[in-house]
């Protein structure tokens, strides 16, 4: 029997702002986004528990070949917000969620909130330790989970220190790479196969204002290479692409926006308008930002990559999820000013120009591919539809495949939404696409409530039905990104 308590937060309309005195448009998108605040509500709403369960229902067979952890981080504010108007979707207390299969079976389901001293003094424990850059210990990382070194770690940009977690998601303690990482580092590093590495864009207030720093993390855990880049703005850096021979910066059009600041947005970010955005090619070899390569691009926002690589003619290709603008009249969450395209861009370093190409106009977003691809060119996508504006952010699941342009979809049914597909290679195969696809389904149910599901589908057919569906024992908010963490990865405990 499941216990498992879904209590949404009571959310009021503070600072209710009388629409009388806005008197243009973009006035009253603005405040009443603000009022609503749909990043707190629905599919997003909170929950108020950490929960254990053991032995989930399942529909369908899990595949037995997976041994290990399905874990996924995203936004969950402890505490009742203070201001519903200001808060911002990327600034809730950090909890990680997580599955554990083997030998065909989910043997629990856990969710836990990374600590914080905002978390430790809720639940009456004692302070997490570990080094805290510039002092924030009020909140932990709310962005991506994974393993790494032999470690699971939670991650999020903009100074937050990485934390440490068990095999169970109890936080062991902050952790900058055993104090070699100089400040800041990122939720989304990539992984070089080649190398053992990972590579990270960084940026955070307020070492790191006039400029961003790339870190790279070896094989043991430890920093071995970081590149001060002068950039103007303090651009939202949330990802990188790496190929075999460039690291990619993307100075784009979301800025740290003194509007917002004004405003008391928690995350104070906005729209430049009218900003030369562009990409840089830094040299893997290099440790000197003047062997960065600019390359002006339209202007545009970007969370997400798909992948990245070095193609035959020299040119640097990047796939990925594209915002006509972000931030601008809803500065409180992504999704309010465009709908994310899937795009593509194709980089001549030599000219220093860029082609830019429309690959779906459909709403693509949490892009993932076969990581045994590594940093080589790609065949196939996976993506997650976002619906900006419904009671279920996520929709159906999405396949690209590159050589032909063919999408084929997965839908998961009336009511039922699939957010990021995160590939696992199956046993003993090789070929790229032959693996399975877990995502995390949310279910709105006719009285109004949601439920939640782990879905697995077979990659190479995702027009077929699911493979399994595990039952998870309540509602899980939308949230950000997580892995398959394999047990021959980080070893149980
Ligand atoms: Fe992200």
């Amino acid at each position: 029997m499941f216990t498992f308590g879904v209590h949404y937060q009571k959310f009021t309309a503070v600072n209710m702002p009388n629409p009388a005195a806005f008197s243009g448009v973009t006035a009253m998108t603005d405040q009443l986004t603000a009022v609503i605040n749909p990043y707190l509500l629905d599919d997003r709403a909170p929950v108020s528990e950490e929960v254990t369960a053991l032995d989930l229902p399942v529909v369908g067979q899990i595949p037995e070949e997976l041994a290990g952890r399905w874990l996924r981080n995203g936004p969950n504010p402890a505490n009742e917000v203070a201001d519903v108007a200001k808060h911002h979707w990327f600034s809730g207390d950090g909890m990680v969620h997580g599955v554990r299969l083997r030998g065909g079976k989910a043997e629990w389901y856990r969710n836990r909130w990374v600590r914080s001293d905002v978390i430790t003094d809720k639940l009456g424990e004692p302070a997490i330790g570990g080094p805290a850059y510039g002092g924030r210990t009020s909140s932990g990382p709310n962005t991506n989970v994974g393993g790494f070194a032999g470690k699971t770690w939670a991650m999020v940009e903009g100074g937050g220190t990485p934390c440490e977690l068990t095999y169970e998601l109890d936080t062991v303690a902050r952790n900058a790479f055993e104090d070699t990482l100089p400040a800041a580092f990122s939720a989304h590093p990539k992984y070089d196969p080649a190398t053992g590495e990972l590579h990270a864009m960084t940026y955070c207030w307020p070492d790191l204002v006039d400029h961003i720093q790339y870190v790279v993390v070896g094989s043991d855990g430890l920093v071995n290479h970081t590149v001060d880049i002068p950039v103007a703005d303090m651009p939202m850096i949330h990802d990188i692409s790496i190929t075999e021979r460039f690291a990619v910066v993307f100075d784009l059009g979301v800025t740290i926006s003194f509007d917002a600041m004004a405003k008391g947005i928690n995350v104070p970010f906005g729209w430049n308008e009218g900003r030369q955005t562009r990409l840089g090619l830094l040299p893997r070899w290099s440790d000197s930002s003047e062997d960065v390569i600019w390359c002006d691009v339209d202007p545009c926002a970007i969370f997400h990559p798909l992948n990245a690589y070095d193609d035959a003619d020299g040119n640097v290709v990047i796939d990925f999820c594209r915002y006509e603008r972000m931030f601008d009249h809803d500065q409180l969450g992504p999704f309010g000013d465009a709908r994310p395209t899937l795009d593509r861009w194709t980089i001549n370093p030599d000219t220093a120009t860029v082609n830019e190409e429309r690959v779906d106009d459909r709403a693509h977003e949490f892009p993932r591919h076969d990581p045994r691809v590594g940093l080589k060119q790609h065949r196939y996508g996976y993506t997650s539809e976002v619906r900006p504006g419904e009671k279920l952010l996520h929709g159906a699941t999405f396949k690209t495949d590159y050589q032909t342009g063919e999408i084929t979809t997965h839908d998961y049914g009336p009511g039922r939404g699939g957010a990021e597909p995160v590939f696992v290679p199956k046993a003993d195969s090789r070929a790229e696409d032959d693996g399975w696809l877990i995502t995390l389904v949310h279910d709105l149910n006719e009285s109004g409530g949601y439920g939640a599901e782990l879905c697995i589908l077979d990659a190479n057919d995702i027009t077929a039905p699911e493979v399994a569906r595990i039952t998870l024992p309540g509602h899980v908010p939308v949230g950000f990104h997580g892995n398959w963490v394999p047990d021959t990865s980080v070893s149980p405990s």
